[in-house]
Formats: C-alpha cells, sequence, structure tokens
C-alpha cells in the first residue's frame, strides 16, 4: 500500500544535515519536519544557518509558540527564507514546556489556541500552517476539542501522536482515539507513534485505509531503510554506511568543529546502535571520545557490529 511519508522531529536528531544526508541517500520521505524552534530568554528565535530551502528536501520549520504575535513573527521569518509551510507544536510532553502552556500543555486552553487560531488566519499569511498535536495534556477529549476548533480554520493537516502528554513515551499509542479524530475532522490526519517497522505500518495502513500520510521518528532512525521492502541484512549495513559517510561529509562541509561533529555521530548512532547486540556497549565508549582519530577506532568497531 502506498501512503505519503513524514520524518518526524526529534530534537538533537533530526537536524538539517542529518535530513540532508537521508534525503540524499534514501528517497523515501516527503516532508522533513524540523525540532521546534521557540524564543529564548532574549524574547527573540534564534535560527541556524543551515536552515534555508534545498533542491530535493521538502523541510517544514516546527515552531513551539503559544501566542499570534509569535506566531506570526515565525511566519514571517519563515517567509524570508522561502518556506511555504510551517507546522505549530501542540505535542511537546516535557515539564518545563507544558508547564508555560506550550506543546501539549496548550491542549486544555480550548479558547486560548481558538483565539490565536483566529488572529492569525485573519491576517491571510502565504503559509500553510499545520499541527502536531498529541491527545491531550492528561485528557483524552482534549484532542477532540482541538479537531472541533480546527475544523473551522483553513489548516494543511492535523498530525496526531495518540499518547498523552503526561505519558511522555510510556504505555503504547491509543488507536481508538485516534480513530475518533478521524471522523470529527475535516482535515487531512496523519498519524504517527510507534512505527518502527514495515510491518507496523502496514497493520496500521490496513486498520485505517484512508488515512494517507503516516510520520515515522525513532523507528527511522534505527532503521533508515525501513521502508524499503525485502532488503537484505547485507544492504541494511551498506546502507547505513552510506548515510553516515555522506552525514560525515555534510558536516564537515558545514564548516562544524571537531567537537560539534562528534557530537553529531554520537546522537547519529544512538537509535541503530540501540538494536544491535552489544550496540549499547560500544555507544557507552563513543560516548567518551573526545577526538576523531579516535571516532575512527570506534567507528571501525560499529561498522563490524551492525
Ligand atoms: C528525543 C525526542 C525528541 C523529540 N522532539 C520533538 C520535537 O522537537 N517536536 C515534536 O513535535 N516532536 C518531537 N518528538 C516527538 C516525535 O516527533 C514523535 O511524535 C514521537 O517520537 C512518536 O513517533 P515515533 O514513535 O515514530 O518516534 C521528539 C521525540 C523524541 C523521542
Amino acid at each position: 500500500m502506498n501512503s505519503f511519508i513524514y520524518f518526524a522531529p526529534l530534537q538533537s536528531y533530526t537536524t538539517l544535515p542529518y535530513y540532508l544526508s537521508y534525503a540524499q541517500v534514501f528517497n523515501a520521505v516527503d516532508k522533513y519536519f524540523t525540532p521546534f524552534y521557540r524564543k529564548n530568554k532574549k524574547d527573540v528565535f534564534e535560527y541556524e544557518d543551515e536552515l534555508k530551502c534545498y533542491d530535493g528536501l521538502n523541510i517544514i520549520p516546527q515552531v513551539l509558540v503559544n501566542n499570534s504575535k509569535d506566531l506570526i513573527q515565525f511566519t514571517t521569518d519563515m517567509m524570508k527564507k522561502g518556506f511555504g509551510e510551517i507546522n505549530l507544536n501542540m505535542g511537546c510532553p516535557f515539564p518545563m514546556v507544558a508547564n508555560k502552556r506550550l506543546g501539549s500543555g496548550f491542549l486544555p486552553y480550548r479558547d486560548k489556541y481558538k483565539l490565536v487560531l483566529k488572529e492569525y488566519f485573519s491576517q491571510n499569511l502565504p503559509m500553510r500552517l499545520s499541527i502536531k498535536t498529541r491527545l491531550g495534556w492528561d485528557n483524552k477529549e482534549e484532542v477532540i476539542a482541538l479537531t472541533e476548533v480546527v475544523n473551522d480554520f483553513p489548516i494543511q493537516e492535523l498530525i496526531v501522536h495518540p499518547r498523552l502528554g503526561t505519558q511522555k513515551y510510556t504505555g503504547d499509542p491509543d488507536w481508538d482515539v485516534f480513530k475518533e479524530v478521524l471522523e470529527v475532522s475535516n482535515h487531512q490526519v496523519v498519524g504517527n507513534g510507534d512505527i518502527n517497522s514495515s510491518e507496523d505500518l502496514e497493520t496500521l495502513q490496513k486498520k485505517f485505509p484512508h488515512v494517507e500520510v503516516w510520520m515515522l521518528g525513532r523507528g527511522l532512525l534505527s532503521k533508515p531503510d525501513m521502508l524499503q521492502p525485502g532488503i537484505s541484512r547485507f544492504q541494511q549495513k551498506q546502507n547505513l554506511i552510506c548515510l553516515h559517510d555522506n552525514f560525515y561529509d555534510n558536516l564537515k562541509k558545514f564548516g562544524y568543529l571537531e567537537g560539534q561533529i562528534l557530537n553529531h555521530l554520537k546522537t547519529f548512532w544512538e537509535y541503530p546502535l540501540q538494536d544491535a547486540e552489544g550496540g549499547k556497549r560500544i555507544h557507552r565508549k563513543l560516548r567518551k571520545v573526545g577526538k576523531l582519530d579516535a571516532y575512527s577506532e570506534i567507528k571501525k568497531m560499529i561498522f563490524d557490529l551492525i
């Protein structure tokens, strides 16, 4: 079954060099969502130099805000960079964020987010806006309320990770509530959560034949070629090595310094090594590495292991 596939934003993991490398090696993803941007303590948005449009890479910048002024400002910043679509984060579960009524902590405040959307869409800005949400902060009714509210606005799509904020990543996604969202929504609904193999994807595709788009995160980080059917173990290894080499080259091209390159490589290997036997032990070793020369040694061990 053919679906559209989106890459889920994962702070520190789905960086722009990673996405660029992924798109150069695999041709499997339709949209690449950035981890969220938010205003810093000085009340300004800060962006990396790499945040710009690239050929063949459909990047959707994500923002974490709870007022229309900041949402409009982010939109105009992204318009200047040439983007045509952004995503509003209403899913982040971390208390430091949620306690400020941001992310999934914004979901209990129906009147507030309704006003934000009303003020935002009254501007008629030439920017598509989608929303990524959880089921609620601590109550699954919240996502139904959100779905009803956004039915009255021209959002691009509603991406649902069917867990509560209070669950963080524990428990199973609740696909029954996801089904209720599908019934209530008059927008395109995208499903996300714990799709870790092509079989997982197929099960959901069969369960929800009308859902045209699925968003994948940790599964793709662990097995970047997960969506290529019938791939051999050997080919998997070659693909991962190819992605790594491409990523390494891109980090150098972007002019990153040794310490930054090492940090990116340490995060790159985290998910793929979780699955490999003895992988966690090697990752602990890798975390202690402070020089690229030492990295080359560990890299050989990793390549033997995967
Ligand atoms: C380390 C980590 C960082 C994340 N960062 C973000 C983020 O910046 N924005 C966001 O909307 N979701 C973020 N998420 C949630 C993912 O986008 C996704 O919704 C979640 O992991 C479920 O999908 P998966 O099981 O396919 O990974 C993050 C998740 C993890 C584990």
